[in-house]
């Protein structure tokens, strides 16, 4: 006969995963995007003994150990696997490097003849690595922590491939889709598959939850909003649900204003992170009486600290009491912040 498994090691009873189906958990599970990186001194130990990003990312034993590293600190609720977005257009065989000082660069796709050098069906060979360290960290967390898989968004992962790295407004990729609109779908249309595939790999090597960041999809009109970044995103949502109905999906639509009550409606998601600017009374009434949401506290108020960030935390608490809440930050936590500061917020929503 099997041993009964202890309580709270079943995946259901995380507070987290409770949260995403809908449960008001109170006091509320958190997490925080980009929790590992710069902010700590150890991430920058490890990243130095790494050399470069990348390496980082695809050696799985400094993967697992990055992850773990904001967990030890401050014990959040999730761990989410360290990786970037950028790892599926190196899956799919574009060049991708990270200069220091500079951010991420790529080599430039320019026309749906580049499109067709990428190589999908190599995906998850390239990036068996990454799978390997979610393996790794599953092994390695507390039963009560919920380990998170992601990947970037159709859209904002395109923005960067064609672009070639950062850009201020990333035109290069609004005049295609303006310019060539099947041209661009075609590379929209493959991105979408790898991406299901590549979230699927997470899952088979156990993520339990799965985040989608369209960092830049703030930027569209609202009929491209809907064809660029909310159509891709429900029919991926759709994919990985075909196959693992269990596997709850957050959405980070940054930037969606109003629209973000469509994406809600809409994309078939669990849960939607909010960013910064969606106001809090709006989102109780519109969003979180659909599903659950996530956010958003200013990731600068986590830089100064003290009062500023008690005030804007408590905000963020007394709306989304009641309801299905995961906390988090709006976007990325800055390379600037305090550890300190994340130790001052954890005590105060633990004390919720
Ligand atoms: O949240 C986590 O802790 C998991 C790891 C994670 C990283 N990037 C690590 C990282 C996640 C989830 C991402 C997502 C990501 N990457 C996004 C979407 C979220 C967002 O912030 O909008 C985007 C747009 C990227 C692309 C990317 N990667 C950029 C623009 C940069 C440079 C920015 C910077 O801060 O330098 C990166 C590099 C990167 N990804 C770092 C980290 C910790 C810094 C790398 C370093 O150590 O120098």
């Amino acid at each position: 006969m099997a041993p009964p498994r202890p309580v709270g090691s079943r995946p259901a009873d995380k507070k987290f995963l409770r949260a995403l189906r809908g449960e008001a958990v109170w006091p509320p599970p958190v997490w925080l995007m980009r929790q590992a990186g710069r902010y700590l001194p150890e991430y920058r130990a490890t990243r130095a003994a790494a050399g470069d990003f990348l390496d980082l990312c695809l050696t799985p034993e400094l993967a697992v150990e990055v992850t773990l590293q904001p967990l030890r600190r401050f014990g959040f609720d999730a761990a989410i696997l360290f990786s970037d977005i950028l790892m599926v257009p190196h899956g799919l065989g574009q060049k991708v490097w990270f200069e220091e000082g500079v951010g991420p660069r790529l080599e430039p796709l320019a026309s749906p003849a580049a499109v067709a050098t990428l190589e999908p069906q190599r995906l998850r060979e390239r990036l068996s690595p990454v799978f390997e360290a979610v393996r790794g960290l599953k092994a390695a967390l507390l039963a009560e922590t919920a380990l998170i898989g992601f990947a970037g968004a159709p859209w904002t992962v395109a923005s960067y491939m064609i672009e070639g790295g950062s850009s201020r407004d990333f035109q290069k990729g609004r005049a295609w889709a303006y310019g060539d609109p099947e041209g661009f779908q075609g590379l929209i249309d493959l991105l979408v598959e790898a991406t299901v595939d590549y979230l699927l790999a997470q899952v088979e090597a156990g993520a339990e939850a799965l985040q989608i960041f369209d960092s830049w999809s703030g930027i569209w009109p609202d009929s491209e909003f809907r064809r660029w970044c909310l159509e891709p995103a429900r029919r991926i949502v759709a994919a990985v649900k075909a196959v693992h109905p269990d596997i709850p999906v957050i959405l980070f639509p940054r930037g969606a204003g109003v629209l973000y009550r469509e994406v809600a409606e809409e994309s078939g998601a669990d849960a939607l992170s909010l960013d910064t600017t969606v106001p809090l009374d709006w989102a109780r009434a519109e969003l979180q009486s659909r599903l659950c949401v996530q956010g958003n506290l200013d990731p600068v108020a986590l830089i100064v600290g003290g009062a500023a960030l008690d005030r804007q935390a408590r905000r963020i608490l007394e709306a989304f009491r009641g309801g299905p809440f995961v906390f988090n930050l709006g976007h990325g936590i800055d390379k600037t912040t305090p550890p300190g500061h994340v130790e001052q917020l954890m005590a105060l929503l633990r004390a919720a």
